[in-house]
């Protein structure tokens, strides 16, 4: 894009530059001067001046000198058009169109922006008039006050297919431009038009420069859709538009903090708690949000709702992102409690539930990482190179060389420190002590189901221990199968039993439910905290999923069951094994030797340690059909 001299001018002069310089440099005033530091050279007495009248810096030090475009593009690290798009944008200048077609649009968009915004005084207007009665109600139901109303615009769309349309058209605003601005729909035969937004409470959708360009609609109660948006209009291309951009730009550059949400609730609950939030609202988060968004901060932080669509709209997200990730570049993703979005997390636990969730957010390596390992077999040397060469697959199609190397790096040391338990020199002694670090640290979720039968069996248990820990209802229904499970390991075994007895005085106690900080308190007393602590928290990761607290109830009860049953069948064929293994040491006969092998097969089979059942998981968001 070339820019004309006076639009670069007008830049200029109404960015100061010396107000821009002073973000990157300390700068004291001499006279009509300033100076500093040089920003471009090491240097411990200041040879750097800025000259405001004549509009450039200059470095007697090293030379360097330009304008505050060419300060900017230094500095930040911006090609020439990304900097002017920068300071025209802060400075409130609308960018010039080039192409005749450009030109066009943009007239025509002058009258769209008018409509758009008579449309959403029209709405406003409707929420506090005798109609808007039912919205006005709904909005303070959702806890929102007057203040948050008149600042994010919101309105009310009446129920009819007509209102909008009378009140809008006329003195300029044509059908036409209704049905072009999406409020209107015309439908394909001779009928005609009407309202598009009809009985809902209104968001409008906001430019830059916060303009409403667009709407979204939400219906009060059940109903689909919940939310009906604007159409894709000559102003509102969903993939480049974020919602609550104008409103959570300042804080956004200020703090250094950007959330990224689904929803329109979410950015008002967050921008109201004081949190910069932005929405891509609906859509896949496109790689001209990213780079938009890159803008603003260096690592927004993905927020997206805890439950399972949120979780793999995160996860295509970071694919999205990382062939684009740049030195000091990237996103963080916190993953919510599963019920939960942003909204309704700060309404239960207010800006320290979020702040705290925040703090836990993960970087994008341990998200791809995650990815790409958890549930993974890494039992044989062909499943460890599978693992490793998708591993290295996703770090090669980083395009930053330099990021590339460093994702390079970190996958194969985390690769070396996961895979040692399969080394030949450590492996044995790391597999023997279930509770040392090597065994908490282990980041591949499935390896307890993975190795000798032993540690199989030893897996199992402690899956099947730590399933009640985390979900200390089930005993309801478990409490016998729990006692008479065959634990071979003392430290699961111990705990089963404390487990048992807390349970039990608990309910001659109190008819509440147990729950799991309850028992891990009462365990933590009894000298279990060490090994209660393997089990829960951040030690979770070496469970199969259904035994962490996040599983749903449901599934932990039948994922707590099949891992029984497993261990079950496994109990009785060892004992045969045994007795079978010692009759062929008497009696050596070719029949002994059948069944021994037989056996010793069916011990080894790897369908043994894997059993499925339709909808398991489901309820934990894992599978989208049974
Ligand atoms: P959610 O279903 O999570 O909605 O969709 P929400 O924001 O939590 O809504 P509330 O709190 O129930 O009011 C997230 C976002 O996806 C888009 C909207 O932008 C919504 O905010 N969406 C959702 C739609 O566009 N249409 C729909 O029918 C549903
Ligand atoms: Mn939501």
């Amino acid at each position: 894009m070339s820019f004309t001299p006076q639009f670069l001018d007008e830049i200029r002069a109404r960015v100061g530059l010396a107000d821009r310089v002073a973000r990157k440099v300390k700068l004291t005033r001499k006279g009509r001067e300033f100076s500093g530091l040089c920003p471009f050279h090491n240097e411990k007495t200041p040879s750097f001046t800025v000259n405001e009248d004549k509009g450039f810096f200059h470095c007697f030090g090293c030379g360097a000198h330009g304008d505050v475009i060419g300060f900017v593009m230094r500095t930040e690290n911006l090609s020439f058009p990304e900097t002017v798009e920068r300071l025209a944008e802060d400075a409130g200048i609308e960018m010039p169109k080039t192409s005749p077609e450009e030109r066009q649009r943009a007239e025509a968009a002058v009258s769209l922006y008018a409509v758009c915004e008579a449309a959403a005084a029209f709405f406003e207007k409707e929420l506090r008039g005798p109609r808007g009665q039912g919205a006005r109600d709904y909005l303070k139901g959702r806890g929102l006050d007057e203040e948050t109303i008149a600042r994010f615009r919101l309105g009310y769309a009446p129920d009819s297919r007509s209102a909008l349309k009378t009140a809008l058209m006329g003195g300029g605003i044509t059908e036409s431009l209704l049905v072009t601005a999406g409020l209107l729909i015309q439908p394909e035969d001779e009928r005609a038009s009407y309202d598009r937004f009809r009985g809902r409470v209104i968001f409008p959708i906001f430019d830059r420069r916060g303009r409403p360009i667009a709407f979204g609609g939400r219906i009060m109660g059940e109903g689909e859709p919940k939310y009906l948006n604007s159409p894709e209009t000559p102003l509102f291309q969903k993939g480049h538009n974020l919602y609550g951009w104008s409103h959570a730009l300042k804080s956004a550059r200020e703090t250094g903090l950007l959330c990224l949400t689904e929803g329109y609730m979410d950015v008002i609950a967050l921008l109201r708690a004081g949190f910069p939030a932005m929405a891509p609202l609906g859509t896949a988060l496109t790689e001209a949000q990213i780079e938009a968004l890159w803008r603003v901060v260096p690592e927004p932080v993905l927020c997206f709702d805890g439950d399972a669509a949120g979780q793999r709209a995160a996860a295509r997200a970071a694919e999205r992102a990382l062939p684009l990730l740049r030195p000091g570049n990237s996103l963080r993703f916190v993953e919510l409690p599963k019920s939960d979005d942003p909204d309704s997390l700060i309404k239960a636990r207010g800006r320290a539930g979020m702040d705290s969730v925040l703090a836990q957010a993960k970087p994008m390596s341990q998200v791809i990482w995650d990815m790409e390992t958890r549930g993974k077999p890494v039992d044989t040397p062909e499943r460890r190179a599978l693992v490793e060469k998708n591993l290295m697959a996703r770090a090669r199609s980083i395009a930053d060389r330099g990021v590339q190397e460093h994702y390079v790096g970190e996958f194969r040391a985390r690769l070396r420190e996961a895979f040692a338990d399969y080394s030949p020199v450590t492996g044995a002694r790391r597999r023997s002590a279930p509770f040392g670090r090597a065994a908490a640290n282990r980041p591949l979720a499935s390896d307890p189901l993975i190795g000798s039968e032993e540690g199989r069996a030893e897996a199992r248990e402690r899956v099947m221990v730590a399933c009640v820990l985390n979900h200390p209802d089930l005993l309801a229904e478990l409490a016998d199968e729990f006692a008479a499970i065959e634990i071979d390991n003392h430290e699961y075994d111990s705990l089963r039993q404390a487990i048992l007895d807390v349970a039990s005085q608990h309910a001659a106690e109190s008819n509440m439910v147990l729950g799991a900080g309850e028992l891990s308190a009462a365990l933590a007393e009894r000298g279990f905290a060490r090994t209660v602590e393997a089990l829960s928290g951040n030690a979770q990761r070496v469970l199969d999923w259904f035994a962490r607290a996040e599983a749903a109830r449901a599934d932990a009860l039948i994922g707590f069951r099949q891992v029984l049953a497993l261990h079950r069948r496994f109990g009785n064929l060892r004992t045969s094994l045994a007795e079978s293994e010692e009759l062929l040491a008497t009696d050596m006969t070719e029949e002994q030797w059948e069944r021994f092998r037989a056996l010793k097969l069916a011990a080894d089979a790897p369908e043994h340690t894997v059993a499925e059942i339709d909808e398991f998981g489901m309820a934990s968001g894992r599978k989208s059909g049974g």
